[in-house]
């Protein structure tokens, strides 16, 4: 069968080995996924021997993901705009890279969810890799506006710049300076793992809006658990877990399996 894995450090706690298994069953695709542990310093030295072993592709995590997007041969324009890659397709020599975070999300929010996109206004919180990741995509959606909130303003900024073609739906805000009137506030930070919020006013939550952390727990995030109780819908990112898996298995196999179930399984799982 094709072998496929995950590439991460660590990587002991990935559930995309079992999400992959549901998919090959769900789909009768004949395919093996592992999880596959590379040294801090031995990302390029991994993926070599892995082509040379005869997988497919690999999905790649932290703290891998810029990594993959040099070694790529080739990048798919989403993952040159995401500038990262979590999916690696091993083709004829060639290494091609794409990023499939940022559609993940997208499905989770308007599938998963049920919230379309276009018209909408989107508070983004965070300027990182995560938050760069889902711009594009986003902006596919045909939004209405777009605010870039971050910690320190500047990279926000860089972030917008690098989207200037978009420049008419993109704005840059600090926290403190938020204001409210958002349909889906998204939290690409990596505040949660510090038990954090980004302290954004909290009139910017409330009945209607939809909230999603892309962190995931046993837990709820105290992201999720604050906006909460200001009236917002909350999502953890176990959804857009699964269905950056989906992706990345289509662009694989040419197969896109269903989420629902598999993410209802794992949700019960905890
Ligand atoms: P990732 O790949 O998860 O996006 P990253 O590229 O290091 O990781 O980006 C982390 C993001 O989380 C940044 O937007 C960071 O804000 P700064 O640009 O100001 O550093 C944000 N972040 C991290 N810890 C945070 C905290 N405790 N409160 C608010 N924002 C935080």
């Amino acid at each position: 069968s094709d072998r496929y894995c995950v590439i991460g450090n660590p990587i002991a706690h990935s559930k995309s080995p079992q999400i992959h298994a549901a998919y090959a069953l769900q789909t009768g695709q004949d395919l093996a996924y592992e999880r596959c542990l590379a040294p801090l310093d031995g990302f390029e030295a991994t993926v070599r021997r892995l082509v040379a072993e005869g997988y497919r592709g690999a999905n790649v995590t932290l703290p891998f993901k810029l990594d993959a997007a040099r070694l790529a041969t080739r990048l798919a324009p989403r993952a040159q705009a995401a500038g990262a890659v979590n999916t690696l397709i091993f083709d004829h020599g060639e290494i091609v890279g794409d990023n499939t975070d940022g559609p993940g999300l997208v499905a989770d929010i308007v599938r998963n969810a049920g919230v379309p996109l276009a018209g909408k206004r989107i508070l983004l919180l965070g300027a990182g890799g995560a938050a760069r990741g889902a711009l594009l995509p986003l902006l596919t959606e045909n939004p209405r506006q777009i605010v870039i909130a971050n910690r320190t303003l500047a990279t926000a900024e860089r972030l917008a710049a690098d989207f200037a073609a978009h420049a008419d739906r993109l704005t840059v805000s600090g926290f403190a300076d938020v204001e409210g009137g958002f349909d889906v506030v998204i939290n690409a930070t990596s505040a949660s793992l510090a038990a954090d919020i980004p302290p954004v006013p909290s009139s910017v939550f409330g009945p209607g809006v939809l909230a999603l952390d892309m962190m995931y727990g046993k837990e709820p995030t105290v992201f999720m658990d604050f906006a909460a109780s200001h009236g917002a819908s909350v999502r953890d990112g176990l959804g857009m877990l699964v269905e950056q898996a989906a992706e990345a298995f289509l662009l694989w196999r040419g197969v896109r399996p269903d989420t629902g179930e598999v993410l209802a399984t794992m949700r019960q799982a905890g």
